[in-house]
Protein backbone atom coordinates (compact mmCIF):
# COMPACT_ATOMS: atom_id res chain seq x y z
CA UNK A 1 0.00 0.00 0.00
CA UNK A 2 1.12 3.22 -0.98
CA UNK A 3 2.59 5.90 1.74
CA UNK A 4 1.42 9.17 2.43
CA UNK A 5 3.11 12.43 3.45
CA UNK A 6 0.90 15.79 4.25
CA UNK A 7 2.58 19.04 3.04
CA UNK A 8 1.83 22.35 4.72
CA UNK A 9 1.17 25.18 2.61
CA UNK A 10 1.59 22.29 -0.57
CA UNK A 11 -1.07 24.24 -3.28
CA UNK A 12 1.64 26.89 -4.79
CA UNK A 13 5.90 27.28 -4.79
CA UNK A 14 7.91 25.25 -2.54
CA UNK A 15 4.88 23.23 -1.36
CA UNK A 16 3.41 22.67 -4.84
CA UNK A 17 7.48 21.49 -6.17
CA UNK A 18 7.22 19.09 -2.99
CA UNK A 19 4.36 17.40 -3.89
CA UNK A 20 4.95 16.73 -7.30
CA UNK A 21 8.03 14.60 -6.32
CA UNK A 22 6.73 13.07 -3.27
CA UNK A 23 4.01 12.14 -5.67
CA UNK A 24 6.58 11.14 -8.51
CA UNK A 25 7.70 8.85 -6.19
CA UNK A 26 4.87 6.77 -5.36
CA UNK A 27 2.94 8.89 -2.32
CA UNK A 28 -0.03 9.76 -1.63
CA UNK A 29 0.10 13.43 -0.92
CA UNK A 30 -2.63 15.26 1.43
CA UNK A 31 -2.24 18.88 0.28
CA UNK A 32 -3.01 21.42 2.76
CA UNK A 33 -4.29 24.76 2.25
CA UNK A 34 -5.62 27.85 3.14
CA UNK A 35 -6.24 30.55 0.76
CA UNK A 36 -5.35 28.77 -2.15
CA UNK A 37 -7.79 26.21 -2.41
CA UNK A 38 -8.14 26.51 -5.67
CA UNK A 39 -4.76 25.92 -6.90
CA UNK A 40 -4.63 23.11 -4.59
CA UNK A 41 -7.88 21.77 -6.89
CA UNK A 42 -6.14 22.12 -9.46
CA UNK A 43 -2.88 20.66 -8.62
CA UNK A 44 -4.50 17.80 -7.41
CA UNK A 45 -6.62 16.69 -10.41
CA UNK A 46 -3.37 17.31 -12.45
CA UNK A 47 -1.55 14.71 -10.29
CA UNK A 48 -4.73 12.15 -10.28
CA UNK A 49 -4.40 11.95 -13.95
CA UNK A 50 -0.62 11.52 -13.84
CA UNK A 51 -0.61 9.27 -11.26
CA UNK A 52 -4.13 7.79 -10.92
CA UNK A 53 -3.15 4.98 -7.97
CA UNK A 54 -2.66 7.56 -5.71
CA UNK A 55 -4.61 10.13 -3.36
CA UNK A 56 -4.47 13.70 -3.98
CA UNK A 57 -7.16 15.20 -1.28
CA UNK A 58 -7.02 18.72 -0.57
CA UNK A 59 -7.59 19.65 3.23
CA UNK A 60 -8.03 23.37 4.22
CA UNK A 61 -6.96 24.57 7.88
CA UNK A 62 -6.20 28.00 9.14
CA UNK A 63 -3.04 27.09 10.94
CA UNK A 64 -3.31 30.74 12.73
CA UNK A 65 -5.40 28.20 15.04
CA UNK A 66 -2.73 25.40 15.22
CA UNK A 67 -4.65 23.20 18.07
CA UNK A 68 -8.18 23.37 15.71
CA UNK A 69 -5.89 22.74 12.71
CA UNK A 70 -3.98 19.90 14.41
CA UNK A 71 -7.76 18.45 15.01
CA UNK A 72 -9.16 19.09 11.63
CA UNK A 73 -5.69 17.31 9.82
CA UNK A 74 -5.41 14.27 12.04
CA UNK A 75 -8.66 13.23 13.98
CA UNK A 76 -10.42 12.29 10.71
CA UNK A 77 -8.17 11.43 7.60
CA UNK A 78 -9.27 11.84 4.17
CA UNK A 79 -11.60 8.87 2.56
CA UNK A 80 -9.17 6.03 1.34
CA UNK A 81 -5.82 6.92 3.68
CA UNK A 82 -5.82 5.32 6.49
CA UNK A 83 -2.15 6.38 8.46
CA UNK A 84 0.16 9.43 7.65
CA UNK A 85 3.62 8.37 7.10
CA UNK A 86 5.36 11.64 6.60
CA UNK A 87 4.64 15.32 7.61
CA UNK A 88 6.33 18.37 6.35
CA UNK A 89 5.75 21.23 7.82
CA UNK A 90 6.58 24.01 5.19
CA UNK A 91 3.90 26.59 5.63
CA UNK A 92 5.10 29.59 6.41
CA UNK A 93 4.59 33.89 6.71
CA UNK A 94 7.55 36.15 5.56
CA UNK A 95 6.80 39.65 6.77
CA UNK A 96 10.49 42.19 7.27
CA UNK A 97 10.51 44.25 10.24
CA UNK A 98 13.56 44.91 12.31
CA UNK A 99 13.76 44.15 16.22
CA UNK A 100 13.14 47.86 16.66
CA UNK A 101 10.10 48.08 14.47
CA UNK A 102 8.29 44.63 15.06
CA UNK A 103 5.13 45.56 15.81
CA UNK A 104 3.26 42.60 18.32
CA UNK A 105 1.04 41.52 15.83
CA UNK A 106 3.39 40.89 13.43
CA UNK A 107 5.55 38.88 16.13
CA UNK A 108 2.48 36.86 16.89
CA UNK A 109 1.34 36.10 13.18
CA UNK A 110 5.16 34.84 12.84
CA UNK A 111 5.34 33.22 15.62
CA UNK A 112 1.90 31.46 15.28
CA UNK A 113 2.43 30.84 11.98
CA UNK A 114 6.31 29.82 11.89
CA UNK A 115 6.36 28.13 14.63
CA UNK A 116 3.50 27.30 16.92
CA UNK A 117 1.40 25.40 13.99
CA UNK A 118 4.25 23.33 13.46
CA UNK A 119 4.99 22.47 17.28
CA UNK A 120 1.20 21.53 17.59
CA UNK A 121 1.36 19.78 14.23
CA UNK A 122 4.68 17.64 15.25
CA UNK A 123 2.80 16.56 18.66
CA UNK A 124 -0.68 15.62 17.23
CA UNK A 125 1.32 13.67 14.48
CA UNK A 126 4.00 11.63 16.72
CA UNK A 127 0.76 11.15 19.23
CA UNK A 128 -1.52 9.87 16.69
CA UNK A 129 0.93 7.57 14.55
CA UNK A 130 3.98 7.00 16.50
CA UNK A 131 6.13 5.98 13.48
CA UNK A 132 7.16 7.58 10.70
CA UNK A 133 8.81 10.65 9.61
CA UNK A 134 8.73 14.87 9.90
CA UNK A 135 10.24 17.18 7.47
CA UNK A 136 10.53 21.08 9.21
CA UNK A 137 11.28 23.61 6.66
CA UNK A 138 13.71 26.26 7.86
CA UNK A 139 15.35 29.03 6.56
CA UNK A 140 19.64 29.42 6.15
CA UNK A 141 18.75 32.36 8.25
CA UNK A 142 18.77 30.24 11.16
CA UNK A 143 22.55 30.51 10.97
CA UNK A 144 23.03 34.40 10.96
CA UNK A 145 22.02 37.40 12.98
CA UNK A 146 20.68 39.39 10.67
CA UNK A 147 17.38 41.13 11.89
CA UNK A 148 15.69 42.39 8.40
CA UNK A 149 12.64 39.55 9.23
CA UNK A 150 13.26 39.45 12.69
CA UNK A 151 10.44 37.78 14.08
CA UNK A 152 10.51 35.03 11.26
CA UNK A 153 14.27 34.29 11.76
CA UNK A 154 13.49 33.90 15.58
CA UNK A 155 10.83 31.64 15.09
CA UNK A 156 12.52 29.53 12.04
CA UNK A 157 15.43 29.46 15.19
CA UNK A 158 13.18 28.23 17.86
CA UNK A 159 12.38 25.39 14.77
CA UNK A 160 15.60 24.26 13.85
CA UNK A 161 15.81 23.47 17.80
CA UNK A 162 12.34 21.98 17.75
CA UNK A 163 13.35 19.30 15.46
CA UNK A 164 16.69 18.52 17.16
CA UNK A 165 14.96 18.22 20.46
CA UNK A 166 12.20 16.03 19.12
CA UNK A 167 14.48 13.97 17.22
CA UNK A 168 15.79 12.93 20.26
CA UNK A 169 12.66 12.97 22.54
CA UNK A 170 10.64 10.67 19.73
CA UNK A 171 13.28 8.18 18.45
CA UNK A 172 13.53 5.50 17.76
CA UNK A 173 9.70 6.09 16.58
CA UNK A 174 9.34 9.02 14.38
CA UNK A 175 12.60 9.95 12.61
CA UNK A 176 12.86 14.44 12.72
CA UNK A 177 14.87 15.85 9.96
CA UNK A 178 14.98 19.96 8.07
CA UNK A 179 16.15 21.68 5.12
CA UNK A 180 17.08 24.87 5.45
CA UNK A 181 16.46 26.36 2.31
CA UNK A 182 18.29 29.94 0.73
CA UNK A 183 17.38 32.20 -1.85
CA UNK A 184 14.56 30.08 -4.07
CA UNK A 185 11.84 32.06 -5.39
CA UNK A 186 11.12 35.73 -4.61
CA UNK A 187 8.25 36.17 -1.95
CA UNK A 188 4.67 36.25 -2.97
CA UNK A 189 4.46 39.54 -5.20
CA UNK A 190 8.18 40.52 -5.09
CA UNK A 191 10.17 40.51 -8.22
CA UNK A 192 13.12 38.57 -8.96
CA UNK A 193 15.79 41.53 -8.99
CA UNK A 194 16.10 41.02 -5.01
CA UNK A 195 16.26 37.18 -5.33
CA UNK A 196 19.24 37.56 -8.02
CA UNK A 197 21.03 39.75 -5.85
CA UNK A 198 20.79 37.22 -2.71
CA UNK A 199 21.59 34.45 -4.87
CA UNK A 200 24.94 36.42 -6.31
CA UNK A 201 25.94 36.78 -3.27
CA UNK A 202 26.09 33.09 -2.08
CA UNK A 203 28.93 30.96 -2.47
CA UNK A 204 27.69 29.42 -5.32
CA UNK A 205 26.31 32.56 -6.89
CA UNK A 206 22.97 30.92 -7.87
CA UNK A 207 19.41 30.46 -6.44
CA UNK A 208 18.53 27.19 -5.17
CA UNK A 209 16.48 25.00 -7.70
CA UNK A 210 12.70 24.02 -6.10
CA UNK A 211 14.04 20.29 -7.54
CA UNK A 212 16.95 20.29 -5.34
CA UNK A 213 15.07 21.41 -2.21
CA UNK A 214 12.74 18.75 -2.64
CA UNK A 215 14.92 16.20 -3.21
CA UNK A 216 16.94 17.49 -0.07
CA UNK A 217 13.41 16.65 1.81
CA UNK A 218 12.96 12.94 0.22
CA UNK A 219 16.74 12.42 0.82
CA UNK A 220 15.83 12.83 4.28
CA UNK A 221 12.67 11.06 4.30
CA UNK A 222 14.36 8.31 2.27
CA UNK A 223 17.77 7.37 4.61
CA UNK A 224 16.41 5.48 7.78
CA UNK A 225 19.99 6.01 9.48
CA UNK A 226 19.19 9.64 9.86
CA UNK A 227 17.37 12.11 12.75
CA UNK A 228 18.26 15.51 13.71
CA UNK A 229 19.87 16.24 10.94
CA UNK A 230 19.31 19.70 8.71
CA UNK A 231 20.18 20.22 5.11
CA UNK A 232 21.72 23.55 3.84
CA UNK A 233 20.17 23.57 0.70
CA UNK A 234 21.12 26.60 0.21
CA UNK A 235 24.27 27.58 -2.27
CA UNK A 236 26.49 27.79 0.41
CA UNK A 237 24.95 30.55 1.46
CA UNK A 238 25.45 29.66 5.36
CA UNK A 239 28.74 29.10 5.60
CA UNK A 240 29.43 33.27 5.19
CA UNK A 241 27.27 34.41 7.90
N1 LIG B 1 10.96 31.11 -0.96
C1 LIG B 1 12.22 31.06 -0.57
O1 LIG B 1 13.15 31.50 -1.28
C2 LIG B 1 12.56 30.48 0.78
C3 LIG B 1 13.83 30.71 1.31
C4 LIG B 1 14.13 30.17 2.55
C5 LIG B 1 13.20 29.41 3.23
N2 LIG B 1 11.97 29.20 2.69
C6 LIG B 1 11.02 28.39 3.44
O2 LIG B 1 10.45 27.42 2.56
C7 LIG B 1 9.05 27.22 2.86
C8 LIG B 1 8.22 27.48 1.62
O3 LIG B 1 8.53 28.77 1.10
P1 LIG B 1 7.50 29.54 0.14
O4 LIG B 1 8.19 30.78 -0.25
O5 LIG B 1 6.97 28.60 -0.87
O6 LIG B 1 6.35 29.88 1.22
P2 LIG B 1 5.11 30.86 1.04
O7 LIG B 1 4.69 30.90 -0.38
O8 LIG B 1 5.42 32.17 1.70
O9 LIG B 1 4.02 30.15 1.97
C9 LIG B 1 3.69 28.79 1.78
C10 LIG B 1 2.25 28.56 2.16
O10 LIG B 1 2.04 28.81 3.55
C11 LIG B 1 0.64 28.79 3.71
N3 LIG B 1 0.17 29.58 4.84
C12 LIG B 1 0.51 30.84 5.19
N4 LIG B 1 -0.29 31.26 6.21
C13 LIG B 1 -1.12 30.23 6.51
C14 LIG B 1 -2.18 30.04 7.43
N5 LIG B 1 -2.59 31.00 8.27
N6 LIG B 1 -2.82 28.86 7.45
C15 LIG B 1 -2.47 27.89 6.59
N7 LIG B 1 -1.50 28.00 5.68
C16 LIG B 1 -0.83 29.16 5.63
C17 LIG B 1 0.05 29.42 2.43
O11 LIG B 1 -1.00 28.58 1.98
P3 LIG B 1 -2.21 29.21 1.09
O12 LIG B 1 -1.50 29.80 -0.09
O13 LIG B 1 -3.08 28.07 0.75
O14 LIG B 1 -2.89 30.23 1.95
C18 LIG B 1 1.25 29.48 1.49
O15 LIG B 1 0.97 29.10 0.18
C19 LIG B 1 8.73 28.16 4.01
O16 LIG B 1 8.78 27.45 5.22
C20 LIG B 1 9.83 29.21 3.94
O17 LIG B 1 10.11 29.79 5.20
C21 LIG B 1 11.63 29.71 1.48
Amino acid sequence: MSQTVLITGAAVRVGKALAELFAFRGYNVILHCNSNFDAAKVLASGLSEKYPQALFPVVKADLSNPIAAAQQLFDTLPEGISSIDVLINNASVFEAAQLSETPYELYRRQMVINLDAPFFLMQAFYNRFKSGCIINILDTRVTNHNSSHAAYAIAKKALMHLTQMAALEWAPDVRVNAVAPGPVLPPPGADNSHLQRVSENTPLKSTVSLDNLADSAYFLVSNSSVTGQIIFCDSGAHLIS
